[in-house]
């Protein structure tokens, strides 16, 4: 069947070879079709048609966690470009392609707190749950009311509470599996304008605050923004430190069994030094950005000359410095990745999702 005529109804609207690139932080990404849905109506039956009739669909919104290769996707791309939101009287309802920082400065600007640690977060506000993002001391999971799902296999479509979406790090049951389409977000927030309470020491440390005090939504918003800034880690399209997919590995949790060997490797290669590290459940979190620095790959890591780089303020994040191929920041994360496991054992795990490419 004929694509155009496949998708006729939906209120889709199809563009042919689409480079990927210019839909992804990272930019990279071969050709494809495109399908974008401008509403949750084009968006539901885009989905089904495509379903339907067996085309392989690859759902995209921000672009900002994806590693496309460079052959591209060989079925339909469907580009969520929903933008609603709706404040309301104690929280906030995003449509998936709602730009994720667009919905924190109006939830903040309307004089309510509970999303300002997660200022300036590249992405929709429909993948914020896929993973669980976090940052900051904060999770999505902690203030998330429901998240609206189409099932694809079932049709239906229904508002999911959070304890049946299985969340933890950077995880949830809605990762790695694509049987589900987040619709839309709801976020229950403070009405009183306070932050969360602040338990991330460096964003605590440049507010004055102390641990567990809450302050005005606006100035830890304010404090978060230039924080990411200096990272690297908020989108600035002639800044190449922010062509990035933000953090690449997530920080890796070692069981509670292994950690002493782990810290041994570490004292071997370099020295008694302080390790960073976190509690975590059955296990202790180790800094993915630290661990990648002692095994010797430092910020801006490989010089001057490669297309594929570490971000020169942020050694976790891996940066196209213009005219990088899918391969070569491939090529950059297995070096780092081997890098860390050869010297401490430690095997770091990719946040992005990667498409017709495997690490
Ligand atoms: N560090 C380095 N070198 C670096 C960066 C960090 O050695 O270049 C070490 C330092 O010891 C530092 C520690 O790593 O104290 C932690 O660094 P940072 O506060 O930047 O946090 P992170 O663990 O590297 C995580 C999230 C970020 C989030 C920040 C702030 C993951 C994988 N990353 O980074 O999220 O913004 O905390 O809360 O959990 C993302 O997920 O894409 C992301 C950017």
């Amino acid at each position: 069947m004929v694509l155009s005529d496949l998708l006729a109804d939906t209120g889709a609207r199809l563009r042919d070879s689409v480079r990927l690139a210019e839909l992804t932080t990272l930019r990279v990404g071969g050709p494809a079709t495109i399908a974008e849905c401008a509403t949750t109506e084009a968006l539901i039956a885009t989905v089904r048609a495509l379903d339907a009739a067996g085309v392989p669909v690859l759902l995209l919104a921000g672009g900002s966690n994806l590693l496309i290769g460079d052959d591209g996707f060989d079925g339909v791309v469907v580009r969520v470009v929903t933008t609603r939101v709706e404040i309301g009287a104690d929280g906030v309802i995003a449509e998936a392609g709602a730009n994720w920082d667009e919905v924190v400065r109006a939830t903040v600007a309307a004089g309510f707190g509970g999303l300002e640690c997660l200022s300036g977060i590249p992405g929709s506000a429909g993948a914020t749950p896929v993973q669980n993002v976090g940052a900051y001391g904060a999770e999505v999971a902690h203030l998330l009311r429901r998240v609206r799902l189409l099932d694809r296999a079932g049709g239906e479509i229904r508002w999911v509470a959070p304890e049946e979406l299985g969340f933890g790090y950077r995880t949830s049951v809605l990762k790695h599996r694509d049987d589900a389409v987040v619709l839309a977000v709801d976020f229950g927030l403070r009405t009183d304008g306070s932050s969360v309470p602040l338990r991330y020491g460096e964003l605590a440390a440049t507010l004055g605050a102390a641990d567990g005090e809450s302050w005005p939504a606006a100035q830890v918003r304010d404090a978060v923004l230039r924080l990411r800034a200096g990272k690297g880690m908020v989108l600035d399209p002639v800044d190449h430190d922010t062509w990035s997919a933000g953090s690449f590995f997530t920080n890796p949790v070692v069981a509670a069994d292994r950690v002493a060997q782990v810290r041994a490797a570490i004292a071997a290669h370099v020295g008694d030094v302080t390790v960073p590290t976190y509690p975590a459940r059955d296990g202790v979190k180790f800094s993915a950005g630290w661990l990648i620095e002692r095994a010797g790959f430092a910020k801006g890591f490989p010089g001057a000359d490669g297309p594929a780089r570490l971000s020169t303020k942020h050694s976790l994040a891996l940066t196209n410095r213009g005219g990088a191929s899918a391969a070569d920041l491939v090529a950059l994360a297995r070096t780092v990745r081997d890098g860390v496991a050869e010297r401490f054992g430690i095997r770091l795990e990719p946040e992005p999702v990667t498409v017709g490419i495997t690490l």
